[in-house]
């Protein structure tokens, strides 16, 4: 199944082509129950689809309307730690990109590499290290989508981004900005390679994301991306993280992050 077979069957499940998704992260997969679901789909459901297995991660695509716009929830996503190859990280952005989708707003749980950015807090991406070894425009390209080499200027919408700072501040919500490093887990990082990262640049670093942004890039999407810090990396300490405080911590700022998302959805 390729993936604009899969957009196909979609389109015609739906019944719309919504135009901005957000895939949520480790501890805010619950963002999405809060508002009226339209449709859910398991994305067992869906052809092409892989199931996710992360133990806080839900499995579902999920229609919902904010601001009188139609907006897909991608309620869990599928790490390359699980087992899964690139392309079926990717599958589900690439699925909602042949769809039409033209914003892609998203979400992860991250470890800070900053004292500044303490666990609890929202830091919106301003640009990526991708450091999985891996990525997922490998392979033919297909030319539908975009060019085999797209550019990653500004992958990280530049007008989006002040749009949401613009909101934070009005809403006095504090907010980060800060460069990703992507790893591919699951062991998280030694000192030594955070003391590494930190001299590249990198603010956070995470198992996720930048397959997803590269691709949606790649097609031509604008994205705007949320960490939450869940915990300091090892540079801090060396207390091995539970799945409780991770959780614990994205719940603190996932009612802040999503004030910001829903009002950055009716300013676009
Ligand atoms: N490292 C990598 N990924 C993560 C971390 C971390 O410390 N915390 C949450 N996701």
């Amino acid at each position: 199944m390729n993936y604009h077979e899969s957009a196909k069957w979609l389109l015609n499940e739906l019944g719309c082509s919504p135009e901005i998704a957000i895939i949520l992260g480790t501890g805010l997969g619950d963002l999405a129950e809060s508002f009226e679901i339209k449709k859910l789909i398991p994305y067992k459901d869906i052809p092409g689809f892989a199931t996710s297995t992360a133990p806080s991660h839900k499995g579902n695509l999920i229609l919902v309307e904010i601001a009188d716009k139609p907006v897909l929830f991608l309620q869990g996503r599928f790490h390359y730690y699980e087992g899964y190859d690139m392309q079926e990280v990717v599958f589900p952005t690439r699925t909602l990109t042949a769809m039409g989708l033209k914003t892609l707003i998203v979400t992860n749980a991250a470890g800070s590499l900053r004292k500044e950015m303490s666990p609890g807090s929202i830091v919106q991406i301003t640009d990526h290290i991708n450091f999985m070894g891996r990525n997922p425009l490998i392979g033919p390209n297909d030319e539908e989508m975009g060019e085999r080499f797209p550019s990653m200027n500004e992958q990280y919408d530049p007008q989006y981004r002040a749009i949401t700072d613009e909101i934070a501040r009005e809403k006095g919500i504090k907010t980060h900005h800060g460069i990703y490093v992507a790893v591919t887990g699951p062991n998280l990082e030694t000192r030594a390679e955070c003391a590494a990262f930190q001299m590249w640049g990198a603010d956070l670093v995470g198992m996720s994301t930048v397959p997803e942004v590269l691709v949606a890039r790649h097609g031509g999407v604008r994205v705007l991306a949320y960490s939450i810090v869940t915990n300091y990396s090892n540079l801090f300490h060396s207390d091995a993280h539970s799945q409780e405080e991770i959780r614990h911590n994205a719940a603190i700022a996932s009612s802040n992050l999503k004030s910001i998302i829903c009002e950055f959805i009716a300013r676009i």
